[in-house]
């Protein structure tokens, strides 16, 4: 019967009590920074949550009931671990999952996959996703083309021209990627894609470039409408956002756009997350330039930038996915204007510590964030850096003075 109590349907779900026989199991497939939170918002609601990550110690293994390591790119080892744990629903955090086996899942009754199996195929490999927006749904996108070859790959930019960008189909925050401006820059970018995709598929997609003024995360919910039980979109506030190297360094909310502009993304992305369905909050990467938008990708799931929502939301969007999932109403209301800062290792350590974290917090409307990874890299987010303020600019300063208070230190040896 649990599953019945579990599936889709348009009637308020029930929730049992953790580890009890009618305990609601929500299983977290990576327990990343991002994972930590919706296992945290997760627990307020009661929920028992089984986090599963790659490695020990993860930051949401830190906050679940039980906590796995397995190598989620493993179909059996996936399969065998949500036999053993039997959650209600399951919750993809990464990409890098064998999303073949959650499709089976799914298909079996097992589990519901938020949002659904299709929705994390599609999105783990950019042309899936990129076929889907641009051809099935018209979607504006940049020019685009694949490659299998480093002559498929000539042939390619002859087609969409200087500027382009190349990036694996299978890769994730900016892994493999390259801006190209001249033919000299052919050759480098196939090698580097070739190291940089998640699974050597030797698949690249070129992009055209495009010169846009301002990239925004539109964040779009699918939930439950409280009077009719329907499933209904529902938007955040724009967040603007900083990229270095395709990772994101600062982000805010909101953030200022004309308004053709920002219907045409809320219209965009309400296509997009209609067309890949279920319920749950996903996050719509969109390009801006006057009034003209261009899709880039969405994720299926809360985004790394969405992070400034601790901030600024009467509900995070970890807290809005954690009530879409269970079938509960949302609010997407903004409280505060709001920005965030990324806090990275900049050393290559396990068990760092951190200085700094009293200074930090003194910055005026500041709120910090450590996620508590065991092992630190340079250029690893190790935390981030929240603050209000009474308007973006205040904000956004903030949240960076507070950031550069954070100073990573080696704890060996002391
Ligand atoms: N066609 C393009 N034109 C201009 N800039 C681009 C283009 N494609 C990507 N970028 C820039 O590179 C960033 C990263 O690209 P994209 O989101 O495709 O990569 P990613 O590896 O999936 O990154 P992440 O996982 O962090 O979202 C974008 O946010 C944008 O700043
Ligand atoms: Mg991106």
């Amino acid at each position: 019967m649990q599953t019945d109590q579990h599936s889709q349907s348009d009637t308020p779900q029930r929730i049992g009590t953790p580890l009890s026989a009618q305990a609601t199991r929500v299983m977290l497939l990576g327990a990343g920074e991002l994972g930590k939170e919706v296992i945290i918002a997760l627990q307020r609601l009661g929920v028992e949550v089984i986090a599963v990550d790659r490695y020990a110690n993860a930051p949401g293994h830190q906050v679940a009931h039980r906590a796995h390591v397995i190598d989620m790119t493993d179909a059996s080892a996936l399969r065998a671990l949500v036999e053993k744990e039997r959650p209600h629903l399951i919750v993809p955090e990464i990409e890098a999952i064998a999303t073949d086996a959650l499709a089976e899942i799914e298909s079996a009754g097992l589990a519901t996959v938020i949002p659904t199996a299709r929705a994390t195929q599609l999105t783990m490999n950019r042309e899936g996703i990129r076929r889907l927006a641009a051809e099935e749904l018209g979607l504006p996108t940049s020019p685009y083309a694949f490659a299998q070859s480093l002559d498929e790959m000539k042939a390619a930019i002859a087609k969409i021209g200087f500027p382009c960008v190349v990036k694996p189909v299978m890769s994730s925050s900016g892994k493999g990627q390259s801006v190209l401006k001249t033919d000299a820059d052919i050759e480098p970018a196939w090698n580097y894609a070739m190291q940089g995709g998640r699974v050597n598929h030797g698949r690249v997609i070129v992009e055209g470039f495009i010169d846009f003024e301002y990239e925004i995360t539109q964040l779009t919910v699918r939930a439950a409408d409280p009077a009719s039980g329907q499933t209904q979109t529902y938007f955040c506030e724009p967040i603007g956002h900083v990229q270095v190297a395709g990772d994101y360094v600062e982000s805010w909310q909101p953030q200022a756009m004309p308004p053709a502009a920002l219907e045409k993304a809320r219209d965009v992305a309400a296509k997009v997350t209609t067309a890949l369905g279920g319920r749950g909050l996903f996050g719509v990467e969109l390009f801006v330039r006057g009034d003209d938008v261009w899709f880039s990708e969405v994720s299926p799931r809360p985004h790394d930038t969405g992070l400034v929502t601790l901030a600024t939301q009467r509900f995070s969007e970890f807290e809005l996915h954690a009530r879409a999932i269970l079938g509960l109403p949302v609010d997407t209301t903004l409280s505060t204007p709001g920005a965030s800062a990324v806090i990275y290792g900049g050393l290559d350590e396990k068990g760092i510590a951190f200085e700094g974290v009293a200074e930090a917090l003194a910055v005026p409307g500041a709120d910090l964030r450590l996620f508590g990874k065991p092992e630190s890299f340079a250029k690893r987010r190790m935390g981030v850096a929240l603050a209000t303020g009474a308007d973006v600019p205040e904000a956004r300063e903030r949240a960076k003075l507070a950031a550069s208070k954070v100073r990573p230190v080696s704890a060996n040896g002391v």
